[in-house]
């Protein structure tokens, strides 16, 4: 799956578990295409919420993801993902979409909606001179890059991860979400066989990156 050329990075975790941070900051180090997919189900289901179809209305739903054009933009080092050449608008963290996107997410027309996009973000940071990509979500490490490079898999305490939200200033259903995604039928929420797998409950996120760093550097050369 991995081109020989470029290293490819799975991140997966719940909610508020470090996910975005560690991903942002190792794509700097070794220049990497950062591609968030937790941004990806947000930005459809701010569509869909937008188009009035409801998760349980199947029938509309198929329709509905039928229609959708997808295409990516650079924003940084950030693949940003547009629907009908639209990028994400700010709602796509809002409560509303919040307490919405582990239910689209769970249904799999979704999420087999978006598996081709996906993995094409390699042809992405290919077309533009990344080492390669890190990639986080959910389901990274298991199911769109089963042979990546490198798989992490972060854990944090619930408690730790409210008060990172509240930090941040947002609201969000963290141990809803933890319960919908690790819960679906198609694609839940695991750490895979064989990720390394890493508490950051007790630990800074420059500590976090250090591990992560230290064996990515094994196979890439700090930008
Ligand atoms: O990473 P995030 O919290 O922004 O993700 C939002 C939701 O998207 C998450 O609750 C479940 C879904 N998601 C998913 O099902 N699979 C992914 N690879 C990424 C996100």
């Amino acid at each position: 799956m991995s081109k020989a050329s470029l290293i490819i990075i799975a991140i997966d975790g719940g909610a508020a578990s470090g996910k975005s941070s560690s991903s942002c900051i190792l794509a700097d180090k070794f220049n990497l295409l950062h591609v968030d997919t937790g941004s990806f189900y947000r930005h459809i289901t701010a569509e869909l919420l937008r188009r009035a179809v409801p998760a349980t209305d199947l029938a509309a739903l198929k329709v509905a993801l039928a229609t959708l054009q997808f295409s990516t933009r650079l924003a940084g080092r950030s693949a940003q993902m547009l629907i009908d050449g639209q990028p994400a608008g700010d709602e796509i963290r809002d409560q509303r979409v919040n307490e919405h996107v582990s239910h689209y997410a769970a249904i799999p027309e979704v999420r087999q909606t978006l598996l081709a996009y996906q993995r094409g973000q390699v042809g992405v940071a290919e077309a533009h001179h990344f080492q390669g990509l890190v990639m986080e979500g959910r389901d990274i490490g298991s199911v769109i890059f089963p042979a990546a490079d490198f798989r992490f898999f972060l854990h944090a305490d619930p408690v730790e991860r409210a008060k990172r939200r509240a930090a941040e200033g947002r609201q969000d259903s963290i141990a809803e979400r933890d319960r919908l995604d690790s819960s679906r039928k198609t694609s839940p929420l695991v750490c895979p066989n064989g990720a390394i797998d890493i508490d950051s409950t007790h630990q800074s996120l420059d500590q976090v990156v250090a591990v992560m760093s230290s064996l990515i550097a094994t196979k890439l050369t700090p930008a």
